[in-house]
Parts: C-alpha cells; sequence; structure tokens
C-alpha cells in the first residue's frame, strides 16, 4: 500500500496511513515519511497500522533510521532490556514501585534542551491510554516564527537563553542526576539544519536570555512562551491505543495534558540524538 500523508491542523502535525511500522521500511517509504516528517513535524502513525503492538526492537529499529538512538539519563525509568526506551508510565508493580516516569512534560517544551545537544527527535508509543484526557498538545514553532512582527525578528537576532533544569521540571531526578548538569545556553531562534527555516527555541527549561537584565528577559521568555501557545500553531492529539506519534524537536513544543489517575497511562518514548542548536 502507498503512503498517504494527510495534514491534521493548519500549521503543524500530519497522519501517515499505509507504513507499517511492524517491519523495516523500505528505502521508498522511508524517504516518504521523512520528507513529511520534515513538511508536517509532527507525524501520527495510528494504531491500526502497527497491531499488534510495536515491539520494543521495531520501536528502536524505527528511530535508529532517523539516527542514533539516545539513553536518556533517568536511568530508573529505562525499559529492563531495552535502555533506549523511557518509560512514561503512572502504573506500579505488585510491590508498588513505579513502572516509569510520571507527569512527564506537563509544561511547554522542547526535548532535553537542558543539554549541549538536545534530541533532534523523539518517538511516543502509546500501550495503555485512558478513556479520556492524557493528550499530548504539540505547537510549531516555525509557525511561530514566521508570525512575528519584523521588529520581534530583529529584537531576537543574536539572542540566547540559558537552560537548565529546576526541582519543578525535574521533580524524579535524583541528587546525583541534578547534579551532573550544568546550564547550557541556546539560540532564541534556530535554524534547521535540514529544512533551513527559522523557529522559536525557548520552553519550559529556557530560565533566562543570557546578558540580559531579569525584568527584560522575563518579558521576552513570557512573550515568546505565549506566542508559541497559539491556537493556530497547535495540534492536540489524543491518543489510542498504538499509536505511534514522532516529532522534530528543532521546531515544536509540547506538553502533556492531565487524565484521570485511576487510568493507566502507558506509553514507550525513544528519542534521536540531535547537534548543537545554531
Ligand atoms: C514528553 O514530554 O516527551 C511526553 C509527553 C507525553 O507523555 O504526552
Amino acid at each position: 500500500m502507498p503512503i498517504s500523508v494527510e495534514p491534521l491542523a493548519k500549521s503543524i502535525a500530519a497522519e501517515v496511513s499505509g507504513a507499517d511500522l511492524g517491519a523495516a521500511l523500505s528505502e521508498g517509504d522511508f524517504n516518504a515519511v521523512h520528507d513529511a516528517f520534515l513538511e508536517h513535524s509532527v507525524l501520527v502513525f495510528r494504531g491500526r497500522s502497527q497491531t499488534p503492538a510495536l515491539t520494543p526492537d521495531r520501536h528502536i529499529a524505527l528511530t535508529r533510521r532517523f539516527g542514533e538512538a539516545e539513553i536518556h539519563m533517568l536511568d530508573q525509568f529505562h525499559h529492563a532490556d531495552h535502555p533506549e526506551i523511557l518509560i512514561l508510565s503512572n502504573g506500579k508493580d505488585s510491590g508498588g514501585k513505579p513502572l516509569g516516569l510520571e507527569d512527564a512534560g506537563r509544561y511547554w517544551h522542547t526535548d532535553v534542551s537542558y543539554t549541549h545537544r538536545p534530541s533532534m527527535a523523539s518517538f511516543l508509543y502509546a500501550h495503555d491510554v485512558p478513556p479520556e484526557g492524557g493528550d499530548t498538545v504539540f505547537a510549531s514553532t516555525r509557525a511561530a516564527y514566521d508570525a512575528l512582527s519584523a521588529d520581534w525578528k530583529a529584537r531576537l537576532q543574536g539572542l540566547r537563553a540559558v537552560h537548565g533544569l529546576n526541582r519543578i521540571t525535574a521533580p524524579k531526578f535524583t541528587d546525583e542526576q541534578f547534579a551532573a548538569l550544568d546550564y547550557v545556553e541556546h539560540p532564541l531562534v534556530r535554524t534547521h539544519p535540514e529544512t533551513r527555516r527559522k523557529a522559536i527555541y525557548t520552553g519550559a527549561f529556557a530560565l533566562s536570555v543570557a546578558g540580559l537584565p531579569e525584568n527584560e528577559s522575563r518579558g521576552i521568555l513570557e512573550f515568546l512562551a505565549d506566542h508559541c501557545a497559539k491556537p493556530e500553531f497547535q495540534y492536540r492529539h489524543a491518543w489510542r491505543a498504538h499509536d505511534l506519534v514522532m516529532w522534530d524537536n528543532r521546531c515544536v513544543v509540547h506538553h502533556a495534558t492531565g487524565f484521570d489517575r485511576k487510568h493507566l497511562r502507558h506509553m514507550h518514548r525513544t528519542t534521536v540524538a540531535g547537534g548543537v542548536p545554531v
């Protein structure tokens, strides 16, 4: 079956059909998916295209088609046999031990921007989803950049943000994991290395604008956060079991939403290593 790509929102996201993620993608299918990824930034593969469930091996193999599969520093939430998979879950084992990282990313962010080389892409696969809620909302920071006024574009030019974690954004990091991190600087506007399009690069890990007084720095970050979160730049994904969604962290911010904790939300996430943002 040929691959088809249907846009899901005005500025971001498309549904891909006809790709069998349960098997290795042919070169032609990979190229079609890769092109769609660069164009739409978020790709949705609905559950029916990988029934039965996508195995960890296939999930990792798909990830590796796009680059080097990373190993997240939160090793307490790795899949037991596949450290490339970070488990996001509110489930507990029979002894009450968490099965995964609960409450990951409930604020707008781009993955691991608190590191020197943040993840290029993320692949999130749903094993169990609540009947309602637990959606993931994505926003195109490329469309948000394009929509800025010429004055704002000029004002942001050359500015860099300091990214780092704090106890609000990283409640599950151990003291040791926390201590291993430093603050890093990234441009507030980055150029996508493949499309050459510009995108705003902020999110909850961006703590301040380097070299600016606190008031001015806060004003810029708050303006950008509000601007990127405008509905016209968004796609909201309501999960079904066995959906896989991949996104481009170089031009997308995202956040998870709440749900009734009596239901299980159990997800597997992999990421592809990225370069230094420029
Ligand atoms: C993430 O921030 O990577 C996870 C988002 C989600 O669980 O919906």
